[in-house]
């Protein structure tokens, strides 16, 4: 495995999926983890990120020097290899030209990370310092026009830095270059594949609960779908799941998922009807964080309720996947400014002192879709999108009522239909509708009408962190639409969203 130091790089994520494509496992550690934690670890290699900080900056992030003893081979990317530099004994200065975008990079020769990828080529480059001095040891491997040092080495000590960014699509040899860094020099095995992770990991669930009991909250989506599927190989009946309907579910949903995961799962699952208590609670709230907070805090409390009702639980799983950890452990400062209060099911349930288990938190979205696969997990649930906690609460924009609420689901239904029959459902990140609270005016038969507005969403993503709107045929789009004015009564007017994340987000609310 390889270990990637966080210096708070927006790239770290892909530097992760570049590193597990080639099926090597990697985690991330923040700068504050210890060389004796990494030596547990034992990693193959470290790889140090970028940053937006200067190294030569009095509050830089650094991790202990001590990595550099450990005899595994080192790659700095940018701010890392600013960082290797400094930490050896060389020197970083603030550069005379910012370097910003494409830059033909020229090796002096073909090895090490530059095997196979010829002498000249393009990389992405994104800073503002460069080295003065190199390290006692180093040589210069690469150059480009801007950049003296774009690339350096200590053979010997296999310690290598590159001022470009690999891990980027731009940089056009750079998964050649991680390749040789992986396979060359730190000399991993491509041997990282979800059926030796869900073994691993199956094991480990069974090593920390022993025949304790664990808790875990079912949503019928595919994280908690497989963090079920995980922990049921490792302990059986000792899990038990707790499934809310909220009532803010799309048509059919919960009867459906009921029937599925029931049916699917030959788990313990308890289900809990509180539609009417979530409705009653939000009836006349329009202010989105409002909203969400109310949702929270009434799961929270039918979950506790009837988590309660088991006794001797010690364990509570949950669902919580790779970038969600990444973006809370950031080198600078934790979280992120919150723009929405997602996830609002992240506290546990107070009174009751249970430990976690999230067997998923090391992995991403499309790795833990695989790993549901080689567990054998109904295709259905596998691809279904993402689908918000507080549901269609944050897509009925502005007032929720009963009636609303079924004219979303009823949008909903005709959209999902036309998505799915078309074959787009899988490509999409998601696809949904929003009830807008404005209403206009249209024509029906010989009369005039005054009704609502819905609004289309489709998008593509890997993570949702970034989105992009969904280029759907115009032909599919006109079919959606003739469809929900003609068939859902209330609504009169159909509209595509076509913003991108950023700025816009992927929910409305
Ligand atoms: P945004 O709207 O921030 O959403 O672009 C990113 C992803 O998160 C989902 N989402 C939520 N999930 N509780 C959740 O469990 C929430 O409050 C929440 N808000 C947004 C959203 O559907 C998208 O996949």
């Amino acid at each position: 495995m390889i270990v990637i130091i966080d210096f708070g790089s927006q790239f770290n994520q892909l530097i992760a999926r570049r590193v597990r494509e080639c099926r090597v496992y990697c985690q991330i550690e923040p700068p504050t983890v210890t060389v004796e934690e990494i030596r547990s670890l034992a990693p193959e290699g470290i790889i140090l990120s970028g940053g937006p900080a200067s190294i030569y900056e009095e509050k830089s992030p650094r991790v202990n020097p001590g990595i550099f003893d450990l005899g595994i081979p080192v790659l700095g990317i940018c701010y890392g290899m600013h960082f290797m530099v400094d930490a050896l004994g060389g020197k970083v200065k603030k550069a005379e030209k910012r370097e910003y975008g494409f830059a033909a990079l020229s090796a002096k020769a073909e090895k090490d990370l530059f095997t196979g990828i010829g002498k000249e080529t393009v990389t992405w480059m994104s800073h503002g310092d460069s080295i003065e001095s190199l390290p006692k040891g180093f040589s210069i491997t690469a150059t480009t026009a801007n950049t003296p040092v774009a690339a350096m080495a200590n053979h010997q000590k296999r310690f290598y830095g590159v001022q470009f960014h690999p891990e980027v699509e731009h940089t056009v040899k750079g998964r050649k270059i991680i390749r040789n860094f992986l396979f060359d020099i730190c000399g991993c095995k491509a041997s990282w594949t979800m059926k030796s992770f869900a073994r691993d990991t199956i094991s480990q669930i069974r090593e920390t609960v022993g025949d304790k009991k664990v808790i875990l909250g079912l949503s019928g989506g595919v994280d908690s779908s497989v963090t079920a599927l995980l922990i049921h190989r490792a302990i059986g009946k000792h899990l038990t799941c707790i499934f809310v309907d909220n009532g803010l579910l799309r048509k059919y949903e919960a009867a459906q998922l009921k029937l599925k995961l029931k049916s699917h799962l030959d788990i313990n699952i308890r289900f809990v009807n509180a539609a009417s208590r979530f409705i009653k609670a939000l009836s006349g709230v329009s202010d989105p964080e409002r909203k969400r907070k109310i949702i929270g805090k009434i799961f929270m409390d039918v979950f506790e309720a009837e988590a309660m009702k088991i006794k001797d639980a010690d364990f509570l799983a949950q669902g919580t996947l790779y970038p969600d950890i990444i973006e809370s452990q950031s080198a600078f400062g934790g979280p992120t400014s919150v723009i929405k209060s997602h996830h609002n099911v992240g506290g546990l349930p107070k009174k009751m002192k249970l430990k976690l288990v999230e067997p998923l938190k090391y992995l991403f979205k499309d790795e833990v879709r695989k790993l549901g696969k080689a567990l054998g997990l109904d295709e259905d649930l596998v691809w279904r999108q993402p689908f918000p906690g507080p549901g269609l609460a944050i897509r009925v924009i502005g007032e929720i009522t009963k009636k609303r609420l079924d004219v979303l689901r009823n949008v909903d239904a005709v959209l999902q239909e036309e998505i799915r029959a078309a074959g787009y459902y899988r490509k999409l990140w998601q696809s949904f509708a929003v009830l807008l609270p404005i209403k206009s005016v249209g024509i029906m038969g010989d009369g005039r009408t005054y009704e609502n507005i819905v609004a289309i969403r489709a998008v593509t993503s890997k993570d949702a962190m970034t989105a992009d709107w969904a280029k759907l045929p115009h032909k599919l789009l006109g079919t959606i639409s003739n469809r929900i004015i003609n068939e859902v009564r209330g609504v009169n007017r159909v509209v595509y969203d076509i913003s991108s994340k950023p700025p816009s987000t992927i929910e409305w609310e």
